[in-house]
């Protein structure tokens, strides 16, 4: 609900406030955002103290300074010196100064250019309208409320009515002021095979940053960070998330000035960004998600998990259980026939998988990663049904069939390269660097885009094609491009990227689609908008795996994590672990098999059969259900988490070492609903589980798991 009394706006949900008021300078003030706050008199709050040092941009005697002031806008300039959320430049003037005009409250507002968080019952954006005081130049900030969530999205328009170019030289998505900096900071970092790792830092006197300059989101950093209280865990404490619905390079700067006011801005990174706009123009940022937690951060993610559930997925899947797929990469790479492949789809349909996906080395004349990007068609010599012939045949295996595609990119031993030598980004008189043999396409282009979008139309039409892996193999390093100036290329090229899988995913409204990025690249809400689950990660040993998702799960909810049993030795690390191992770790998210299952032994694949089994009755909960952490593997040996669907309550236990004559671990559950739950013939009631918990037996080996599995009988 948006309250808006005597110059103040309240933006309340169900137990969050988000205040602001319209100074006596008409300024936009921050004066709260946390727990929810009735009161309607904030006279006591941000008091003008003087301090020496910070000047008056209003010169009218009183101590009134934006060195001080916690401003919803802040500029660089009129007094204020820490990090801008805007910066611009007209005339080569840089210092601009905004005050409110003008307010309206409406429905849900939808971004024009980049995929926006989807509105429902009780949402409300608040538009808030800013005018420089000299230049026709107006801000708008969008604040949407989704009340029973708790959650504030925020964005930011820059509307150009002078009579000439305006450029920007920053534009983030939101900026928030608050009263002190006795905060931590989580963010999730990483590297390719290793992505997401959950980070605590110190927010300090000065700046920090997390970023990508990599053309997207990245393995290095996810655009999703959490500002704590230093007494904050799982279970209590204040926590606020922010994560923005954007795949390209991003930035959240904290900066803490000499008064303890710590300044988070957030959104598309300032670096390498300069964008034009002529008179009549305006530019949108993305949208930034916000949560805020006081129960700590299982909450938060909670909060974040319920909100990418409704509100960032959408179409046919979003509410649609994810099938248990066989994926051919780890177990042929690009070795294989069609043979191979319906023996492996034979193996697939024995032990009950879904779906049967081929992955890469299926067109041109693709054999080795050096070649064929661009050339959508298949490859006879490999499949000589067509994939028309061979999603026909494993169809009649009583599978489904999903394609692999790598549409972003051009191999430059590729006709399509022959043709268009300048279809791909790149700077005119320098070398073009590869990275795994590929070149970038250029997506800034609409002729790029239109052949891609057609040619994948095609191909897509072609068979029956249920599930498509769209992957994306490095980062963009010459950001060039004929149309345009280079300092617009990286959000041209997410502006094009939207373009095409909207395109796509429009024309092709029954196809699951799976993100990829070398595994985790590219996990984040914008990509999210449009395929509604990702590859986590290239790295599918079960050891890695548990700290992978268990950071994913600070912002990303299991549905959206694609979780595969592989061989062992594992493929990216050598480490043996038993195949119950590998299938607990994996059926904590959508489960499929990325192994040579006609290399298997009868009772392996037996074993593998009632796995499967064994996920079907449990997925509903797994993809839909409340999930919780209880044991974090950032700093113990052992990892548990809890998912908890109607009457169904699973707990999944992992211990990365053995302990010699270890002690009994008792997992105690968390917000079990009043009443009693079955567990191996025996039934505990709700208060003995969270207070007692089930002991676990000291047992020997490394990398050993549980799943526990609980029904609610009354
Ligand atoms: C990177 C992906 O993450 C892998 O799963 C696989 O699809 C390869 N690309 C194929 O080239």
């Amino acid at each position: 609900m948006i309250k808006y009394k005597d110059r103040v706006f309240n933006l309340q949900t169900d137990k969050t406030s988000y205040i602001m008021r319209i100074a006596e300078s008409g300024h936009l003030e921050h004066i709260h955002y946390g727990g929810k706050v009735t009161d309607e008199d904030f006279t006591m709050v941000n008091p003008i103290i003087k301090r020496p040092w910070s000047g008056n941009p209003l010169n009218d005697g009183s101590y009134f300074s934006l060195d001080n002031f916690r401003s919803e806008c802040p500029t660089y300039g009129h007094t204020d010196f820490s990090e801008p959320m805007i910066d611009l430049l007209l005339d080569d003037r840089r210092v601009f100064d905004f005050r409110y005009i003008s307010h309206q409250i409406g429905d849900k507002h939808i971004l024009k250019t980049l995929p926006s968080a989807t509105s429902g019952p009780f949402v409300e954006t608040l538009e808030l309208t800013l005018k420089d005081t000299l230049y026709d130049i107006y801000v708008k900030l969008y604040y949407s409320v989704y009340e029973s969530l708790d959650v504030v999205v925020r964005s930011l328009e820059i509307i150009n009515q002078t009579d000439k170019k305006l450029t920007i030289n920053k534009a983030l998505s939101a900026s928030i002021d608050f009263a002190d900096s006795d905060f931590d900071m989580l963010q999730l970092s990483g590297a390719w095979a290793r992505e997401r790792h959950l980070i605590k830092r110190d927010i300090r006197s000065g700046t920090s940053m997390v970023d990508s300059k990599r053309g997207n989101s990245s393995h290095q950093q996810n655009p999703a960070v959490a500002i704590i209280r230093k007494d904050c865990h799982e279970d209590y404490g204040q926590a606020y998330g922010m994560s923005l619905i954007y795949s390209g390079n991003f930035s959240c700067v904290t900066d803490v000035n000499d008064y303890n006011r710590l300044r988070v801005g957030f959104g598309i990174n300032p670096f390498h960004f300069l964008w034009d706009l002529k008179p009549g123009e305006s530019f949108e940022t993305p949208e930034l998600v916000m949560t805020y937690s006081s129960q700590g951060l299982n909450k938060m993610s909670q909060n974040f998990h319920a909100f990418i559930k409704d509100h960032i997925l959408r179409g046919l899947h979003q509410y649609k259980e994810r099938p248990i797929l066989l994926n051919n990469w780890e177990a042929t790479y690009f070795d294989f026939t069609e043979k191979k492949l319906l023996e492996l789809a034979d193996k697939a349909s024995q032990v009950g998988a879904e779906m049967f996906v081929l992955d890469d080395g299926w067109f041109g004349k693709r054999n080795s990663p050096d070649s064929s990007l661009g050339d959508w068609y298949v490859n006879k010599d490999k499949i000589p049904s067509g994939l028309e012939g061979l999603s026909k045949k494993i169809n009649e295996k009583g599978l489904k069939f999903g394609l692999w595609v790598e549409p972003e990119m051009i191999s430059q031993k590729s006709d399509l390269y022959k043709n268009h030598p300048d279809w791909c980004l790149h700077e005119v008189g320098r070398s073009r660097s590869e990275t795994r043999n590929q070149l970038v396409l250029d997506y800034t282009r609409q002729d790029v885009r239109d052949y891609i979008v057609k040619s994948l139309i095609e191909v897509f039409k072609n068979g029956n094609i249920e599930y498509v892996k769209w992957d994306m193999n490095r980062n963009i390093t010459e950001p060039g491009s004929k149309h345009y100036a280079s300092g617009e290329i990286f959000h041209r090229y997410i502006l094009g990227l939207y373009d095409v899988l909207k395109r796509i995913t429009e024309a092709c409204p029954d196809i699951l689609f799976e993100a990829c990025a070398g595994g985790g690249g590219r996990f984040d809400m914008g990509i999210l908008a449009y395929m509604p689950q990702v590859w986590t990660s290239d790295d599918t040993d079960a050891h890695e795996r548990v700290k992978i998702q268990d950071g994913t799960s600070l912002f990303y909810p299991p549905i959206t994590m694609g979780a595969h049993v592989s061989a062992v030795p594992n493929h990216q690390v050598d480490r043996m672990t038993s195949l119950e191992t590998r299938y607990h770790i994996a059926a904590s998210c959508n489960l499929g098999y990325e192994l040579d299952l006609t290399s298997l032994t009868v009772k392996e694949l037996d074993e593998i059969k009632l796995q499967i089994e064994d996920y079907k009755s449990i997925r509903k909960t797994v993809q839909f259900g409340k999930f919780y952490r209880l044991k974090s593997p950032f700093n113990s040996n052992e990892t548990a988490w809890q998912v908890v669907n109607e009457d169904q309550v699973l707990v999944y236990y992992y211990r990365a070492l053995s302990v010699p004559n270890a002690p009994m671990t008792y997992l105690r559950l968390k917000d079990l609903e009043d009443g009693k739950y079955e567990y191996q013939g025996r039934v505990y009631t709700s208060d003995y589980l969270m207070n007692i918990g089930i002991g676990l037996m000291p047992e020997k080996g490394d990398f050993k798991t549980r799943l526990l599995r609980f029904k609610k009988t009354s």
